[in-house]
């Protein structure tokens, strides 16, 4: 369909300076798993990828002064021919997908629950544990610290402002998204990756203390 290719072609260039593990790759990791779960869950195919194209383009943190009126997606969707109702629909999915402590919502339509599940995949597993470091590089966290406990329980505001280590942040979100993912593919997808990042945990604690 051509104006999924023209969707790929425009988050390519507006995620091109973008370092932040919101990258133009991550967009990309999410359409593909978007479309694999659609497919899988027979949800409408041209919106799941529309979705998971555009999910990132108002994002509140690389792009604020768009993330209200979702002004990027909309200019988009607008000036390739989508209709009203159409894009309108589209801006509710990207608005449903975001993550933020306990105030997450879940997606009202299957097409929603698709694009939301890809996202929070590719926060888990390999990938997801490579994303959290670099995020806590960029962000001068430290890696671990031992005195520092997970707050297992943050509002948004909490979430937000958070000042916790890398390692907790795998307590605090990564090894929630299983139990919160929303389609039977996605759920199976997400099991074999959190027992990938669990092992994964126990070794880098066993190393810490050196005993191993
Ligand atoms: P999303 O892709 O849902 O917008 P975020 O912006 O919350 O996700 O996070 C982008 C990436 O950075 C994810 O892989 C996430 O796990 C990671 N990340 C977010 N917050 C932290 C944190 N406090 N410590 C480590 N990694 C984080
Ligand atoms: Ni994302």
């Amino acid at each position: 369909m051509e104006i999924i290719d023209q969707a790929m072609a425009y988050v390519k260039e507006r995620f091109e300076r973008e370092y932040s593990g919101h990258d133009y790759f991550h967009t990309l990791r999410v359409f593909n798993m978007a479309t694999r779960i659609a497919k899988a869950e027979r949800a409408d195919l041209e919106l799941v990828q529309l979705a998971a194209l555009l999910h990132d383009v108002d994002d509140r943190k690389i792009s604020p002064e768009t993330y209200e009126q979702q002004t990027n997606a909309r200019s988009f969707l607008t000036a390739h021919g989508v209709d009203e109702a159409t894009t309108e629909a589209i801006c509710k999915m990207i608005r449903e997908v975001s993550f933020a402590g306990n105030a997450s919502v879940t997606p009202t339509t299957p097409e929603g629950k698709c694009v939301q599940d890809a996202d929070r995949l590719d926060a888990i597993g390999a990938i997801g544990i490579a994303r959290a470091f670099a995020y806590g590089g960029n962000h001068q966290r430290l890696m671990y610290h031992p005195d520092v406990k997970p707050n297992l329980n943050m509002s948004r505001e909490e979430y937000v402002n958070s000042q916790s280590t890398t390692i907790n942040h795998f307590y605090e979100k990564l090894f929630k998204l299983t139990a919160m993912m929303n389609t039977q593919t996605a759920i199976g997808i997400a099991r074999a990756r959190e027992a990938y990042m669990k092992e994964y945990v126990a070794e880098f604690l066993s190393e810490w203390d050196g005993k191993r």
